[in-house]
């Protein structure tokens, strides 16, 4: 059974059991700011876990594509991806245990046909937040799994990072050793035993606090990884060996001479990090030095590193025949299609970028390699040889050598203030009258600033740079095409509304990590504790921003785009006036 397969059996199965089939969504979550990624299909759920209602219903399915970026640099191994799609399925306050473990069991043993004499589960073993989770161990019982193949374990808790609905979960497990039948009684420190699916059983909610709350409503999420499920169905033992890898591998098996025999960790990475770096890119991201900009820097030029160790000649196009593979396998990924020419001319500007550097980074860190890497040299990389700090502690433990990481981040915080406080001193020029005028244009900065998110439907636009005279305000932000004149009339109306509407401008002093549960823009430094200024509109813009603004949005006048323009590769320009 390959992926597509796959796929359709499970939407099937749930569909002729009344639930819809709802978007698979971007990778980049619009309602949660406390996560880079979405990770898990339940995401974009959220607000219908807490009870919201779904448009479509109480009984949901899909496939969500994910990235996992927790242990990045475990991958190299036969199991671990960054990227990866998840099936789901959900019952939002409707069906509960009995049902959801029940549908389970028969997508897995008859559509899947999984024997049951290889099949297991876990139950929660009970804590200090919930108890036992005997009810679930009874319902697996009843349709035939003994005793000896069901464990209680305390970790069978399921959350995400921050805020949000969570609970205990009872996983399935599937016996891989094809040369000895599994035990009658299930390990699961077993390494044989891999597990293909998770029923979260959402009974709770986890506040700001971290305190868990009984929910009002009771949910179903259940998760299971296609990468997985294929390897296990096609009795594979190495997830690269699946048709949704070997493709590419045969590409890196045809750019480097080498066979994928002897050389996997290397070809594991290559194609699992610009896997990956693909499906980021076609959700609008692109390499920088932040957020989810940094994490698709640091694949790539993981990605390149290895390549290197393959010896693949510097001047070879690494991506593009990867990025062909890539968008064959995943040909029912519209936006992939669409998104072709971004995806290969930002692999390739990076691939480019980071090849100017490497060699020389390297020199640098094999003369310093004789004893432990300290901060400085740790931070010369990064900043002058572009070194991920990631990739200098890998290199070092390959040498075993350690990085001085706080002496690092020291540097690094350092460097920051400098340049935050010479680009403060710009801007001040910028505002050096601080006059009415310049004070009003600041404020049409920001509601310019999440006009675009609006209109352009993607919050993954940020302001890139502003200047402000007292005529006129410049704005920059990331997007790689021309707005159209439809979208400046719509950005250009939308702020106009909210100038219209009078609506009060509000200053708050919050920390860095309030501001940033909040969900403000701007930009974040690990420094918690220390207090920021947050102006607020409405519901309808929060910033991060030292000042000073108008009192109320009705003092603005009249909003006009003046033009737009293009200003270096990626990112856009604004000019616009107040009338
Ligand atoms: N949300 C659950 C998981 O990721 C299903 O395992």
């Amino acid at each position: 059974m390959n992926r597509k397969q796959l796929i359709k059996k499970y939407i099937e199965f749930f569909k002729s059991r009344d639930h819809s089939q709802i978007q698979n969504l971007s990778l980049i979550p619009e309602n949660n700011p406390t996560v880079l990624f979405t990770t898990a299909g339940m995401h974009p759920l959220v607000p219908f876990l807490l009870g919201e209602p779904h448009p479509q219903g109480k009984r949901l399915v899909n496939v969500q594509r994910c990235i996992r970026t927790g242990d990045i640099d475990e991958v190299g191994d036969t199991t671990h991806h960054t990227f990866f799609e998840m099936l789901g399925n959900w019952s939002l306050g409707d069906y509960f245990k009995e049902d959801a473990i029940k549908m389970t069991f028969k997508f897995h043993t008859k559509i899947l046909e999984i024997p049951i004499e290889r099949y297991a589960v876990t139950c929660f073993g009970g804590n200090k937040n919930a108890p036992k989770d005997e009810e679930s161990a009874k319902v697996w019982q009843s349709i035939g799994i003994p005793k000896e193949r069901i464990a209680f374990l305390e970790d069978n808790w399921w959350e995400t990072t921050g805020v949000g609905p969570c609970g205990p979960d009872t996983e399935m497990f599937f016996w891989k050793d094809n040369s000895i039948p599994a035990p009658k009684t299930f390990d699961p420190e077993n390494e044989n035993w891999v597990e293909i699916g998770n029923d979260v059983l959402m009974q709770y909610q986890k506040d700001k606090e971290g305190n868990y709350n009984l929910a009002k409503q009771k949910n179903i999420d259940f998760g299971g990884g296609v990468e997985r499920t294929i390897t296990i169905l096609n009795g594979l033992e190495d997830n690269y060996l699946a048709d949704i890898w070997q493709p590419i591998i045969k590409q890196i098996e045809k750019l480097s001479k080498k066979t994928y025999q002897g050389n996997e960790k290397e070809m594991r990475i290559i194609a699992d990090h610009i896997k990956a770096a693909v499906f980021i890119i076609a959700d609008g991201v692109t390499p920088s030095n932040t957020e989810q900009g940094y994490i698709l820097r640091r694949l790539i030029r993981r990605a390149i590193r290895y390549a290197k160790n393959l010896d693949i000649p510097k001047d070879a196009d690494l991506t593009t025949p990867l990025v062909k593979e890539i968008l064959k396998i995943y040909d029912d990924y519209q936006h992939l299609q669409t998104n072709k020419q971004t995806i290969i001319d930002e692999l390739n500007k990076e691939e480019e970028a980071f090849e100017k550097t490497l060699e020389k980074g390297l020199r640098v860190f094999n003369k310093n390699s004789d004893k432990d890497i300290d901060g400085k040299t740790a931070f010369l990389l990064f900043q002058s040889y572009g070194f991920p700090i990631e990739m200098t502690m890998e290199l070092a433990k390959e040498k075993n050598i350690q990085v001085d990481r706080k002496d690092f981040e020291k540097e690094f915080d350092n460097h920051q203030t400098l340049s935050r406080t010479a680009s403060a001193g710009k801007f001040k020029s910028g505002l050096a009258d601080n006059s009415e005028a310049t004070t009003k244009l600041h404020t049409a900065c920001h509601l310019l600033n999440q006009a675009l998110r609006v209109v352009l439907k993607n919050p993954n636009i940020f302001q890139k740079g502003a200047n402000i005279t007292a005529e006129r305000l410049r704005f920059d932000f990331n997007l790689d095409r021309k707005l159209t004149s439809e979208e400046k009339q719509q950005i250009g109306d939308l702020i106009n509304k909210k100038i219209q509407e009078a609506i009060p401008v509000e200053l708050q002093e919050l920390t860095t990590k309030e501001a940033k549960t909040q969900g403000a823009q701007g930009i974040f430094d690990d420094k918690y504790g220390d207090k920021v200024k947050v102006y607020t509109i409405g519901n309808f813009s929060k910033e991060i921003c030292a000042g000073p603004h108008v009192k109320n949005t009705s003092e603005l006048g009249n909003f006009k785009i003046t033009k737009e323009e293009s200003s270096g590769s990626g990112v856009r320009r604004i000019k616009a006036i107040l009338e």
